[in-house]
This record gives C-alpha cells, sequence and structure tokens, in this order.
C-alpha cells in the first residue's frame, strides 16, 4: 500500500481509556512498524490543563505499561516529536476556535486532518457540530475526516437523530464508523477463507450447515465503566456491533469486488434479511443474565450489582443469547445462535459452525453414542485458528470412529500480531471505509435488537443470575431448535461434549 498523505489526528478525549488503552498504543507500534506518514501529527484534546511535555512524559509511561517487553525508546524518539497536546472544553466554541487558529498557524500540523471521537457517545453531536461552526470540518486546503466510535446511537431512532445532526456538517464520504471487530485480522481472516478457498462454498448453505454459533465471552467485569454499562448493557455492547458484523461476514453472498461499497452492500443484505423477532416471541429468541458474586481464575469477584456506580436493583444484562433466522435462499432455516458475557469461564471470541450428519447412519454400529457432526471452527481471538473436525478410523482391528481437528493455524511463529486499531486508523488515513460501517448496515442491525431492547427495557423486576466464572444463566439452551444443539464452550475436540446445562 502507498503512504497516507501527511495528515493531523486530533484526538478528543485523550486523556480517556480509548485512547491511552487502544489509539496511543496502537500508534506507536505503526510507529514502530514504519507505517506512519512522514509529518504526520498527533494532536491529543481533552479538558484537563497539560503541557506537551507532562504529555509526553505520561505518553510514554502508558506505552511502556502496554508494551513492557517490547518498548523500545528509539522508536520512542520518533515518536514523540508528533505528540501534541490542547486543552479544549468541548462545550465551548471559542476552545474549537482557538484550535482552529492552532491548526492553521501550527508548521507542524499538516493540513488534512482526522478527528477522532474518544468522546463519550452523548458527546459525538456536539463536538461534531462545535466544529462543523468554526468551519474546521470545510475541506478547503486539505481533507477532513471524522471517526466515530460505537455505539452509533442506542437504539434505531436516536441512531438517525445522530446521523441527522451530523450530515448536517459531514458527507458521508467523510465519516468514519468504527466497529473495532473488522479490523481484527482474524476476522478478515473469515472473508479469505470464504472466498479464497473453493472447498468450502458448496458446504456453505441450509443444505449442509445445521447452525451457527458466535460467542464471545470475557472473563473481565465492567471495569469501572458503569456510567457507560449501565444505559448499554450486553445487547448493544457486543450484539448490536460486533456479533452482527461477524454473523454479516459469515453469511454474506460473495460480493462484486472486495472495494467498501462492494463489500457493504452485501453486508447490509444479510442483515436486512434477519427475521424480524416480534415483541411477543422476544423470549423465544433472546436470554438475558446478569453476573452474580463467584470465582474468576481463582479469585473471588463481586457481582454486578456490587459494582461502583450500578444501581441497586439494575436489571442491566451483562449476558446475551439470542436466535436469529436469516430469510433468504441461502440460510432459510439455519439457526444463527450469538451469545456474549462478561465475566464468563473464560475469555474467547469464535464462531462455531456445524455441519449435518450424513443423510444415512452407516457407522452406527461401530460408534458408542450419537454420530458425531462436522464442526468448522473460526478462532477470532486469543486462539486464532480455523480448525475442520472430521471423523476417522480409530487405529486398531475394529472399526471404530473417533474426532480428529484438522488444524490451519492461521499465524506463523514470528509473525507480526497487530490490535484492530492499527489496521482501522491506517485505513482512516488512506480514506478506505471497506472495514468501517455504513449508516444503512447500523440501521439494520438496531433494527435487529430494537423489539429485544424495548422488552427487556419493560421487564424491570427480575433478571436470571449466573455465577462470575460460569457459562452464563441456566435456562439458555431453551432457544436451541432441537435436544442435539448445545453450546460450543471450546475450540478444541474435548470441549465438544461439554454441553451448558
Ligand atoms: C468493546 C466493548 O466494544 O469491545 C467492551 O465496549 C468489550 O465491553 C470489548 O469488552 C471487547 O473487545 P475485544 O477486542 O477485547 O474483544
Amino acid at each position: 500500500m502507498t503512504e497516507a498523505d501527511p495528515c493531523t489526528l486530533v484526538i478528543f478525549g485523550a486523556g480517556g481509556n480509548l485512547a491511552r488503552r487502544k489509539l496511543l498504543p496502537a500508534l506507536f507500534q505503526l510507529e514502530a512498524a514504519g507505517r506512519l506518514p512522514e509529518g504526520m501529527a498527533i494532536l491529543g484534546a481533552d479538558i484537563a490543563q497539560r503541557s506537551d511535555e507532562t504529555w509526553h512524559g505520561e505518553v510514554a509511561d502508558l506505552l511502556r505499561h502496554a508494551h513492557p517487553d517490547s518498548f523500545d525508546p528509539d522508536v520512542f524518539a520518533r515518536f514523540k516529536p508528533r505528540l501534541h497536546y490542547r486543552q479544549i472544553d468541548p462545550k465551548d466554541p471559542a476552545s474549537y476556535a482557538a484550535l482552529g487558529s492552532a491548526l492553521e498557524s501550527g508548521p507542524c500540523f499538516p493540513p488534512n486532518v482526522i478527528f477522532y471521537m474518544a468522546v463519550r457517545p452523548a458527546d459525538y453531536l456536539n463536538v461534531v457540530e462545535k466544529l462543523g461552526q468554526a468551519r474546521l470540518l470545510a475541506e478547503d486546503g486539505g481533507w477532513r475526516r471524522v471517526v466515530i466510535e460505537k455505539p452509533f446511537g442506542y437504539d434505531l431512532l436516536s441512531a438517525q437523530t445522530l446521523q441527522s445532526g451530523l450530515t448536517k456538517h459531514l458527507r458521508e464520504s467523510q465519516l468514519f464508523r468504527i466497529d473495532h471487530y473488522l479490523g481484527k485480522g482474524t476476522v478478515q481472516n473469515v472473508m479469505v477463507f470464504r472466498f479464497a478457498n473453493l472447498l468450502m462454498e458448496p458446504l456453505w448453505n441450509r443444505h449442509y450447515i445445521d447452525h451457527v454459533q458466535i460467542t464471545h465471552s470475557e472473563t473481565q467485569g465492567i471495569e469501572g465503566r458503569a456510567d457507560y454499562y449501565e444505559g448499554a448493557g450486553a445487547l448493544r455492547d457486543m450484539i448490536q456491533s460486533h456479533l452482527l458484523q461477524l454473523l454479516a461476514i459469515v453469511a454474506m453472498e460473495p460480493p462484486v469486488s472486495m472495494t467498501a461499497e462492494h463489500l457493504r452492500d452485501e453486508k447490509v443484505k444479510v442483515l436486512k434479511s434477519i427475521r424480524a423477532i416480534p415483541q411477543n416471541a422476544v423470549h423465544a429468541h433472546a436470554f438475558r443474565g446478569q453476573y452474580e458474586n463467584g470465582l474468576v481464575d481463582g479469585q473471588a469477584v463481586r457481582g454486578y450489582l456490587e459494582e461502583p456506580g450500578v444501581a441497586s436493583g439494575s436489571t442491566t444484562e451483562t449476558y446475551a443469547a439470542l436466535k436469529l433466522f436469516i430469510d433468504n435462499w441461502r440460510w432459510a432455516g439455519v439457526p444463527f445462535y450469538l451469545r456474549t458475557g462478561k465475566r464468563l469461564a473464560n475469555n474467547s471470541s469464535a464462531i462455531s459452525i456445524r455441519l449435518k450428519n450424513p443423510p444415512q447412519d452407516l457407522l452406527r454400529g461401530s460408534r458408542q453414542g450419537p454420530p458425531q457432526a462436522n464442526w468448522i471452527m473460526l478462532g477470532i481471538q486469543p486462539d486464532e485458528c480455523l480448525k475442520v473436525e472430521m471423523q476417522v478410523k480409530a487405529p486398531g482391528l475394529q472399526l471404530k470412529t473417533r474426532t480428529l481437528s484438522l488444524d490451519a493455524t492461521y499465524r506463523k511463529d514470528g509473525e507480526a500480531d497487530y490490535d484492530a486499531y492499527e489496521e482501522l486508523l491506517l485505513d482512516a488515513m488512506h480514506g478506505d471505509h471497506s472495514l468501517f460501517l455504513r449508516i444503512d448496515e447500523v440501521e439494520a442491525a438496531w433494527r435487529v435488537v430494537d423489539p429485544i431492547i424495548k422488552v427487556w427495557s419493560m421487564e424491570r423486576d427480575f433478571i436470571n443470575g449466573y455465577p462470575a466464572g460460569s457459562w452464563g444463566p441456566r435456562g439458555t439452551y431453551r432457544l436451541f431448535d432441537r435436544d442435539d444443539q448445545f453450546w460450543r464452550h471450546s475450540l478444541d475436540i474435548d470441549g465438544a461434549d461439554l454441553r451448558a446445562f
């Protein structure tokens, strides 16, 4: 790829969690890889007063902390001159006028500018409006782009309101809506697996696939984010965005090309084909839960209701599972089970695809127990892998079968590993929208979850609990269409028989 134009990256909310944990470490990794454009400047903007020197010290500390083994002082010496800081009051128009003058007069700030909204979602519109009013979004001397983090709205209506507010100041081509899952190499590998291997395509449909499971489990709790999480919950936080994007990539038709519009056309078609869940069927399609105290990695942890900032009696879900159907020719009748949860038994994101059993069970006499289906396992993180489980003959004199896993490991030893944000930041600098969400995708995803949000928000008296460190609330099995379907907790064969309750 050619080098991007020199640009200035202005990070609103530079002192916050996202900038410190993800953006600055990712930019530093890009520096180490020699991928930041010559002359690029990174301007941190936040409400706290800091000098450039204090900022340099803070950034060096957080990078040392993020990469204790690989922090390279020589790379930091190259990185430091790019780093600037400016105090800004997001509500005060004078702050934006001053920012404009600083950008114009500072010779170190290239005129192409990306404004990154690493602020609270409730502040996106306010910041963009103020930038617009200060004429900072006009593309007079260079391009101007705005990166918006998820969640984009908190339901369909608020997403549409946010969109109409943003488009008063921005064209669609200037907007980059992030879903950081699309920046993960393993998620892109799902597309490579599907579209670069003819082997899979004939199987990739309702004739051969029994069901698909998409899981994101975390051992972490809400990590001090009650302020955001109380109003979000697992359904908005993970399913509306990341898991529905994974579903779209697994289920979409091959696009005309891999360009942004063609890719997004196919994803949006899938999202629009998801069967709407009427409010009176929400309980048959969705299950929620909330963690109680328990043990995670042998450590006692408190329940959600005891987390600082959580309202007493809160029914915010920290676990959500859904059953969805995609009403199109390829997928009619195939259930897609999605689940996510905090404080679960382990950290894992994976797509598990179970194939149907052969039409005749010829080997029933040489096997104990029910037939074992083929599974295709796509490990997203932390185990990045692609496995296909097959039945083979066990060595010996009898015709007995056993399961074997063919493992096409995704990354070889020594190959660089990047977090999602490196790729996405580079793409925003290049103006490539392929891995960013188009507004119709966002709207279609809200249409899927909105009925569930409505019902859950009315049912405030009760929520199922689950012990921290477990696999979620009891009873989620009722989502399954058949008795022989069960949650697949592990990418390993041994885990295949672990049935959830
Ligand atoms: C974020 C959610 O978007 O994704 C978090 O807000 C969640 O709650 C995180 O923990 C998971 O991302 P990753 O990359 O760690 O799987």
